[in-house]
């Protein structure tokens, strides 16, 4: 019986063969050829956990589409109507709502297992600005996403954050109003940002996060060590030609990945099943009631993913030098490749200084992720906000001076292996 299925499975793929001779090339170079170092630690599934949010809302979001009104007077009701009428809707709606903030949260712990390992220096500079633009992209689609509910703070938010703009000298206003289409968040803002969530953004993300791949396996992946396994020594039991420290990626990091995916799907199932809202965190509970532009929620917040730079605007006591920094805040990452001056990849290889610095940037970037997060009313917090966003921005800005000034240490030949 085996047997009938291998023959009829490698005919089907000769005739693909035949017509498409360019495509198992591609599989081999991308999968079954593509040598990864050995030494992966759990940093490292962060990356296909990404992947694996990714197609989660893309086909989430397929179904939410199927049963979602994008007008002003229909939205909030036609999510009403998915989640207590249609098949499974609660579940579809929950597990993209779920996964836009696992998104968030696997894409932060990629970004700083980058900065950790230094795999933004030379040759992966591509890949870490290919990084930062889907991280810019991925930020205004979940914003526009969540203006689709047409909640309360679905319509406040996209208020606060578009008249963002309007501090902007001479054309503030009019663009404004250019994105909204109105002189409030109203039915074309909605339709707008619907055009934008459901395809326009989403085929950028993906065309990106191809790139961004294409660009890793141009180099080959970094390691925790830092070592570059195509400059070690060569033969290993697949290839007398490739790294001697490499791995096929498939099946060897496909069947590694897929422990890291079991344990991901158990912790979004928790929240999926347990605590959708997340005490507020993921599904703000003034997104329950419909969007009134009558009446103010009394604290106006974006989702958890962007306090860390609201916050920043918020202790910025001028309107404009606020959006600049806040702006700012993001910008400054694509420069990292530059600003790391240090011969050294991975900190396991650095000194205290970079050890140090690392944690006063995950301090900062938390803390003000819970300043933003509050009324920002308490004044004490704002000094706090004030000194957070100082280091945030010393880390960057002094890069070149404490990663050049940190004592480094010999980095092996041969990545290191830790049971
Ligand atoms: C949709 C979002 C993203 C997806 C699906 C994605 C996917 C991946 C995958 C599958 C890998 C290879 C596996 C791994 O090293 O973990 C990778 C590597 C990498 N990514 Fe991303 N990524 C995303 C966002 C980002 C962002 C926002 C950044 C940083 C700004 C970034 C920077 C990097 C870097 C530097 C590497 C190479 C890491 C190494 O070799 O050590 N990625 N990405």
């Amino acid at each position: 019986m085996a047997n009938i299925f291998t023959k009829a499975a490698n005919g089907v793929m000769d005739w693909v063969n035949e017509r498409a001779p360019a495509m198992m090339p591609a599989y081999r170079k991308h999968m079954t050829e593509y040598y990864a170092p050995k030494n992966f630690n759990v940093w490292y599934y962060f990356g296909s956990l990404a992947l694996l949010v990714l197609v989660n809302q893309i086909v989430t979001g397929i179904f939410l589409t199927m049963h979602f009104k994008p007008s002003a007077a229909e939205a909030f009701s036609s999510v009403e109507y998915i989640m207590r009428d249609v098949e499974w809707g609660w579940l579809i709606r929950y597990m993209h709502s779920t996964g836009a903030s696992m998104f968030f949260i696997v894409v932060y712990l990629h970004m700083f297992r980058g900065l950790m390992y230094g795999s933004y220096q030379k040759p992966r500079e591509l890949v870490w600005i290919l990084g930062m633009l889907i991280y810019l992209v991925l930020m205004a689609e979940a914003f526009m996403g969540y203006v689709l509910p047409w909640g309360q703070m679905s319509f406040w938010g996209a208020k606060v954050i578009i008249s963002l703009f309007g501090a902007i000298p001479v054309i503030g206003n009019g663009l404004t109003e250019w994105i909204m289409g109105d002189f409030l968040p109203g039915d074309a803002t909605l339709n707008r940002f619907f055009a934008l969530h459901v395809i326009a953004l989403p085929l950028v993300l993906l065309l990106l996060v191809v790139l961004h791949l294409g660009a890793l396996h141009e180099v080959g992946s970094n390691n925790p060590d830092g070592v570059e396994i195509k400059k070690g020594p060569k033969g290993n039991r697949w290839d007398p030609n490739k790294p001697a420290d490499g791995i096929p990626f498939h099946p060897y990091y496909t069947v590694k990945d897929l422990v890291g995916v079991g344990f991901f799907l158990i912790i979004c199932a928790f929240v999926i099943f347990f605590a959708p809202a997340f005490g507020g965190w993921f599904l703000e509970h003034d997104n329950f009631t419909e969007a009134n532009r009558l009446v103010t929620p009394e604290h106006i917040k974006p989702v958890w993913y962007y306090t860390p730079y609201y916050a920043m605007l918020r202790v910025v006591p001028d309107k404009l030098l606020g959006v600049i920094v806040m702006f700012a805040a993001i910008a400054i990452l694509f420069f990292v490749p530059w600003l790391d001056r240090s011969p050294v990849k991975s900190h396991r290889y650095r000194g205290w200084i970079t050890k140090v610095m690392l944690g006063i940037l995950a301090i900062c970037f938390l803390w003000l992720g819970k300043i933003g997060a509050g009324p920002g009313t308490d004044p004490v917090e704002t000094i706090i906000g004030r000194v957070l966003t100082f280091l945030y921005f010393a880390f960057f800005i002094t890069m070149p001076l404490w990663t050049k000034l940190d004592k480094t240490k010999p980095v092996p030949q041969r990545v290191t292996m830790h049971d």
